[in-house]
């Protein structure tokens, strides 16, 4: 047995669990995040607990008093990653393209997500503080279950199938120069993943580019923890002389940056926008009818 000195650091990584896809819909708008502190708790009646921390599934919770249970199957790592990577204050995760399929819940107004193990649909009996979560008790009034799909496990920080294989991250390898890869780095501010929002903004047929670390890229701007990131986008849209209405979230991209050895994971946000104003001369952007050939802007596109 071992007794290391940051061993209660450690605790919660040795208990495996499935991951709960918890749904809600409220004055924050629809919602969505990984919870794996989901479990069902009695039969008789059939009550499921989660327990979350104060956050917009939680906010929308409290105001309508009802929340889906969605039990991630083994094929869902992915949206796993992205309900618990991003925050409602951040964007609206079920608005990403090709990522949340949804449908319509029976007995409460919340989307839930196909492709689930498992999918309840609870309405609160008891929300108490444990500790620094907060529990939240719901009876669950109707569910569903596919038994074809195995749930996904979740322990030590990997996803696991219940045959024991650990499923890989998914992401895309992109090979950058060494030039680009202390770009990115800086734009990281040194956390583990870049999190940035880009933009596809397009005028007469042409896209426009901005240089960045030597290549022609999409204009785009690290988004920090809990930023807004059609703000941040706007923001630097505004500081290179574009005034664009961003509309919607195209979709996203999640990436290992690699140069030599050095490897950088990136998340990027494309949001696409309408041209509202431009200011010619600023310099490092320009509008291509046919955008250079460099891995990265392809990926991104
Ligand atoms: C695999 C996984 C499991 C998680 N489990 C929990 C959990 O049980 N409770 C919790 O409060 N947060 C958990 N999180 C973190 C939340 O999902 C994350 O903070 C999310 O951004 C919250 O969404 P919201 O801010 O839109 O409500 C987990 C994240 C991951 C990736």
């Amino acid at each position: 047995m071992l007794m290391m000195p940051d061993i209660m650091d450690n605790v919660h990584r040795y208990f495996a669990t499935t991951v709960g896809l918890i749904t809600t819909n409220g004055r924050h708008g629809p919602n969505v995040m990984a919870a794996e502190w989901t479990m069902h708790i009695s039969y008789e009646p059939m009550l499921v607990a989660v327990f979350i921390h104060d956050s917009p599934t939680y906010w929308n919770i409290e105001e309508t008093r009802v929340f889906g249970v969605n039990i991630a199957s083994e094929d869902q790592a992915e949206l796993v990653n992205i309900a618990g990577g991003y925050s409602g204050t951040e964007i609206n995760k079920l608005a990403i393209p090709g990522t949340f399929a949804t449908y319509r819940a029976k007995q409460i107004d919340v989307p839930m997500v196909k492709g689930c193990a498992l999918n309840t649909e609870c309405k609160v009996t008891t929300i108490q503080k444990m500790g620094d979560h907060i529990m939240v008790v719901g009876e669950a009034v109707s569910a569903r279950f596919d038994d074809k799909k195995f749930p996904l496990i979740y322990t030590r920080g990997n996803y696991r199938k219940l045959s024991k294989n650990k499923i890989p991250s998914g992401r895309k390898v992109v090979r950058i120069t060494p030039e680009q890869m202390s770009h990115f780095k800086k734009m990281s501010s040194n956390q583990f993943v870049l999190k940035a929002a880009a933009a596809v903004v397009k005028k007469n047929n042409k896209i426009l580019l901005q240089k960045s670390g030597g290549h022609w890229v999409l204009p785009m701007v690290p988004v920090s923890r809990g930023a807004d990131y059609k703000n941040a986008l706007n923001q630097h849209l505004h500081s290179i002389g574009i005034a664009a209405s961003i509309a919607r979230i195209k979709g996203i991209r999640r990436m290992t940056l690699k140069s030599g050895k050095a490897e950088l994971r990136a998340n990027f946000i494309i949001f696409s926008g309408t041209l509202n104003l431009f200011r010619e001369d600023y310099e490092g952007t320009a509008w291509f009818a046919r955008p250079p050939k460099n891995t990265l802007l392809k990926s991104l596109l």
